[in-house]
């Protein structure tokens, strides 16, 4: 297929992009991008691909901005129930981590969650991800984390590693019984820490080889915070995952600065999300390493927080800068990846490029996928979308509605309805 006559073709070509060069969309005027199968063939002009290329299937891009699908790195998508009750409750004074600790909050969706059968959170996740696929998400990591008990954790990730869907975004797993402290073992975060380093990480390699042999491992990922799992307790997890061979990621910085950045520099992992109470000598020692600063600007406005990602401080200091939704029932029920750049504009100050790298390319270094989506190169999956606008600039600066006109995925031209942008 051959996708012609763009106003801008953002390529977002040459890797992440680190520090102050975020914000390089390489963009060609007047662009087409050549598929075959599900790969990108070749990227240029539309003069010179549409006469070289002559009997390709055409799609008129009719001078809209075309550019990668959204790649949205941390998601909580798999989980049953809802939490407006609490979401009442926050606005009447309560905080999110005393909730938590009074046996709502996580363990309210953990009820919830493990009450479910695999067929349910299966159907509950497929609505999701194909309202994400519809807003331009093309691919999404998706954490487990409300079982926080081996049978139901393992369930979920089997339901997240298996969901195979043509019209929803392709799935990233990662395994995360460290969400929190499950009822079970209220005030013995110790034996809980080595239930699952000991029980549940080794189990999980072992399915999972079995079941999906030379597949690459999962994320694992801990919530490092009051209230969930110490600096020491996300060391110790994430340091056995590591020596599993389990790439890592880490909740770090959401409420209070524990460290957990400095410690995911420190274990190489993927990425560090949520960074809002980062200190200097964290954003620091994350900035000088190849762990992704992952922000995620839903969080802080869902629970009607003023405080953002320091995303600037981390460019400055040369850190590779990702976005996210954290889609997830308590703190940010929203998978928009067009309106966390609306936010990440506004208040982490960041400028449409900027936001649309760090949702793109950026993202994809997040997941570790940055060899084959995130930008639109030769040879790359060709997830692509085509908005309802000329100028890239419209994403960020417009908000609550869906630019989105057409995805293009798996060889597959998904068109939302023409009056879905206004
Ligand atoms: O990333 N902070 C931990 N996990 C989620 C919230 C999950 C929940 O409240 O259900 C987050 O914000
Ligand atoms: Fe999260």
């Amino acid at each position: 297929m051959l996708i012609h006559s763009a106003s801008q073709l953002l390529t977002l070509s040459g890797g992440p992009q680190r520090g102050t060069t975020l914000g390089e969309l390489n963009l060609l005027p007047d662009g087409a991008v050549l598929t075959h199968g599900e790969r990108i063939v070749e990227v240029g002009q539309s003069s010179d691909l549409l006469a070289r290329h002559p009997h390709e299937t055409l799609l008129d891009a009719g001078g809209r901005v075309v550019m990668p699908g959204f790649v949205d790195p941390h998601t909580h998508l798999i989980f049953a129930g809802d939490r407006a009750m609490e979401f009442e409750q926050r606005l009447q004074g309560k905080s999110y981590l005393e909730i938590l600790a009074s046996g709502g909050g996580i363990l309210s969706t953990v009820k919830a969650t493990r009450a479910a059968s695999a067929s349910q959170l299966t159907g509950l996740l497929r609505q999701r991800a194909r309202q994400l696929l519809r807003l331009g998400t093309t691919t999404a990591e998706v954490k487990t984390g409300y079982g926080l008990e081996l049978d139901s954790e393992i369930a979920q990730l089997m339901v997240i590693a298996e969901f195979s869907d043509p019209l929803s975004p392709d799935l990233v797993p990662t395994f995360l019984p460290a969400h929190a402290i499950p009822p079970e073992y209220k005030g013995d975060s110790a034996g809980y820490t080595r239930l699952v380093m000991d029980g549940m990480l080794p189990q999980a390699k072992d399915l999972w080889q079995q079941r999906f042999p030379g597949r690459p491992l999962p994320f694992v990922d801990v919530f490092c915070e009051r209230g969930a799992f110490t600096l020491e307790e996300s060391r110790l997890i994430l340091s056995r995952a590591a020596a599993l061979g389990f790439p890592l990621k880490i909740h770090a910085d959401e409420f209070e600065n524990l460290g957990g950045a400095s410690l995911a520099a420190e274990l190489g992992a993927a990425s560090a999300d949520h960074l809002v109470c980062t200190s200097p000598a964290d954003i620091h020692t994350l900035a000088g390493s190849q762990t992704i600063a992952v922000s995620l600007p839903c969080t802080p406005f869902g629970l009607g927080e003023t405080a953002y990602t320091p995303a600037r401080d981390i460019l400055k200091a040369g850190g590779l800068l990702a976005l996210a939704s954290d889609f997830n029932p308590g703190t940010a029920w929203s998978g928009n990846m067009q309106f966390v750049l609306a936010l990440a504009c506004r208040y982490l100050k960041l400028t449409p490029a900027q936001a649309i790298a760090a949702a793109t390319i950026n993202a994809a270094a997040a997941i570790q996928r940055d060899d084959s989506i995130g930008s639109l190169e030769p040879g790359k999956l060709a997830h692509l979308l085509i908005l309802d606008t000329d100028d890239y600039r419209q994403l960020g600066y417009r908000f609550g509605a869906n630019l989105v006109t057409t995805v293009i995925k798996n060889e597959q031209v998904i068109s939302n309805p023409e009056d879905a942008g206004c």
